[in-house]
């Protein structure tokens, strides 16, 4: 990217514009009007300061990074030589439990909050795949993800995809906008997923408020799913990683098992229950040296009865 400023209202209009592969008039229609009704401003990425998305992206291999998010995650290395390997099991929990939910649960709808850079495959490409009409809204609160949001919005011609400029803190905003409402059904079950994004919400933010929150508005056989870091199998997540991420202004709190639980208070965990991401339904033998303490990421799926 040449420099930090990027429109990206307007140049996502013109990704719908140019129709992105498959997208079919009804989804473009709302969504080409999502995007013209969304103020048309520069949105400067902050290349000098550090952003999760992009330090996430350095450490799966991505290019979408700057010098202060390669720094922040080379110190963020140095306190947790294993974040690599955390962030990859990461990921590949995120496509399993996608997969798992389209294709043996049956949902069919998704609300993705924390999206992340467009890594393939993304969700919607996992679960359309198993199902080609699943609806999938996506949010994200930081602007490089928006800027990248036309990689996101690539869905299958019977399916949907919507992308939302919008914050987890601001639950309200999430379920009144209207491109989240013309794509979910909220009366038909939603997998809500919160992949990898609760560890940057304090507790002085109220997480457990908003998770309960966006979960009241979603009917019984919805599903929960979320990934969470830990300190309980190396405190150097704890006291390596995290202060590093601190240190540049992004907040990371990594979370022990109860209160990793505690997210799913009243809802009907799947099998296997609370366990570390590389070992919720593994697609085949886990790796012999790949430990709890390397993954260090608590992941569970639940059921809202
Ligand atoms: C580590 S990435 C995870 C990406 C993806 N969910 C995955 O697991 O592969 C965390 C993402 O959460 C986003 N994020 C962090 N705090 C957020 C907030 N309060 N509201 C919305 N998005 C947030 C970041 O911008 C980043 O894209």
């Amino acid at each position: 990217m040449a420099n930090d400023d990027v429109s990206t209202a307007d140049g996502a209009a013109e990704a719908i514009a140019d129709g992105g592969p498959g997208g079919p008039p009804s989804a473009m229609a709302w969504t080409r009007h999502a995007w013209q009704s969304a103020p048309r401003q520069p949105v400067n990425l902050r290349t000098d300061q550090p952003h999760s998305a992009r330090m996430y992206d350095y450490l799966l291999g991505g290019k979408d990074n700057f010098p202060a998010d390669r720094d922040a995650a080379e110190q963020a290395l140095a306190g947790f030589p294993h974040l690599r390997t955390a962030t990859r099991q990461n990921r590949a929990f995120m496509t399993r439990a996608a997969r798992y939910l389209a294709a043996d649960v049956g949902i069919r709808q998704f609300l993705d909050i924390g999206t992340g850079i467009p890594t393939s495959p993304n969700l919607h490409e996992t679960v359309q795949d198993v199902a080609p009409d699943a609806r999938v809204v996506y949010a994200d609160n930081d602007p490089i993800v928006l800027a990248h949001a036309r990689a996101l919005l690539t869905g299958t011609p019977s399916g949907r995809t919507a992308y939302l400029d919008a914050d987890l803190r601001d639950v309200e905003a999430i379920l009144a906008a209207p491109a989240l409402r013309d794509t979910l059904d909220l009366d038909q079950p939603v997998a809500l997923s919160l992949i990898a994004i609760l560890h940057f919400v304090p507790d002085e933010d109220g997480p457990y408020s908003l998770v309960a929150r966006l979960l009241a508005a979603l009917p019984s056989g919805s599903h929960l799913a979320i990934s969470h870091g830990t300190a309980d199998f190396d405190a150097a997540v704890g006291g390596g990683a995290a202060p590093a991420y601190r240190a540049r202004g992004v907040s990371a709190a990594p979370r022990g098992r109860e209160a990793f639980v505690r997210f799913f208070d009243g809802l009907e965990l799947l099998e296997p229950g609370v366990t570390l991401a590389h070992r919720w339904r593994p697609d085949g033998p886990i790796p012999a040296d790949l430990t709890d303490a390397q993954v260090s990421c608590y992941a569970a799926i639940a059921r809202k009865p």
